[in-house]
């Protein structure tokens, strides 16, 4: 049963959306609305079975409550995945009904983009509800979020860098980058800029041609880029690139990227730890996408308000390095301490 998911614990809600016309199926998780709102992105996904789709859409509205309440945000935690229909399938149909089932919900999920999902999808779903945001187009419109979490990432990065190396600076670092999408190639660009050396893998080869002209990026295999020598290592494809297959090969001292979910199990952050690799938690991190979303939900969108919510987000990530070095304990259980508690604050927001 769905209640007994390891998964569901905490959940307020999970709802299951099925149109025959379109071939929609779509769950909707709203972890928790304490904060606001559940606010958290769209999947569209191939997965191997509904259980995964669920399983992924469980961990990832999760994830979504901790990085919001980190990040201190008026919005609360939430996320929906879509299963890509097996064939043909009418797209704009599909993402239409997807926007109706969004508008059911009344307001208890508000939804942007994630992995699969582009900003015409988003343009469809507003034709049918208002509960969107991230949109490229209208009043406070905050478009494409992929660059503010680039550049969260980046900050994070340097943050972590300081602390194991003594300085922020990148100059030289050799930084791996595992999925060069959306995030991934954004942050590539920063870090090029600053004089990093990267190394980069992406299943999708577009990509990597482009990253190699132009940043002087060195390609990598895809089974290769978890443990390449390099000094930082930024998860940006997937979840659970840190498992106990990939751990012992990593060789990077710091892990810090933008995947959701990048420990597959929690126990890998104090197989890291152990490691001695310094872990900056993922949802800490990769928040500033949906800071930058927030700044719309709330309907006053102001780059100087993000830019402010970038500058906490490095303070936070401070305070989770600090008190992880102080009280001996894993980055990843000070940051779900401090957003467990930053989670209870109830705001009147209905
Ligand atoms: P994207 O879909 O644009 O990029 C993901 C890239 O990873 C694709 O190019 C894909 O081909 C590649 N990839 C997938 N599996 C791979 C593998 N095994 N090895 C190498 N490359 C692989 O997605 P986006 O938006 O860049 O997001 C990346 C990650 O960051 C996701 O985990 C997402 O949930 C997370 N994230 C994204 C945010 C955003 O603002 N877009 C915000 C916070 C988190």
């Amino acid at each position: 049963s769905i209640f007994s998911h390891p998964d569901f614990d905490g959940h307020e809600a999970v709802h299951a959306f099925c149109d025959t016309e379109s071939g929609l199926r779509a769950f909707i998780a709203v972890h928790n609305t304490n904060r606001g709102p559940a606010s958290g992105g769209t999947r569209f996904w191939t997965y191997a079975s509904d259980g995964d789709a669920l399983a992924d859409v469980l961990r990832l509205s999760r994830a979504m409550s901790y990085k919001n309440a980190m990040a201190q945000l008026d919005i609360g935690g939430g996320k929906a995945v879509i299963l890509r229909p097996e064939g043909a399938f009418d797209r704009n149909a599909l993402f239409a009904a997807y926007g109706r089932s969004v508008e059911t919900i009344g307001g208890t999920y508000i939804t942007a983009e994630d992995v699969g999902v582009s900003p015409a999808d988003m343009a469809v779903i507003k034709t049918q509800t208002d509960n969107v945001a991230g949109l490229s187009e209208g009043d406070n419109a905050s478009g494409d979020p992929s660059p503010v979490t680039a550049e969260g990432v980046f900050r994070g990065i340097r943050v972590a860098a300081e602390r194991a190396y003594g300085s922020p600076d990148l100059n030289g670092r050799r930084v791996a980058i595992q999925g060069l999408g959306s995030v991934g190639y954004a942050l590539a660009e920063h870090l090029a800029h600053v004089g990093a050396d990267l190394q980069v893998a992406d299943i999708d080869t577009s990509r990597l041609a482009r990253a190699e002209k132009e940043l002087g990026a060195t390609i990598v295999d895809t089974n290769d880029i978890l443990s390449a020598d390099v000094d930082i290592l930024a998860p940006c494809a997937l979840g659970g690139a840190i498992n106990s297959d990939s751990l012992p090969a990593i060789r990077a001292s710091i892990v810090a990227g933008a995947a959701n979910n990048q420990l597959r199990t929690p126990d890998m952050a104090e197989a890291l730890t152990a490691r001695g690799i310094l872990y900056a938690p993922d949802y800490v991190i990769n928040a500033g996408g949906i800071i930058n979303v927030a700044a719309e939900v709330a309907g006053r969108y102001d780059v100087a308000w993000v830019q402010t919510k970038l500058d906490q987000l490095e303070e936070t990530l401070g305070e989770v390095f600090d008190r992880a070095a102080s009280e001996g304990r894993t980055t990843a259980s000070i940051a779900n301490e401090m957003a467990q508690e930053r989670m209870a604050v109830i705001r009147d927001w209905r």
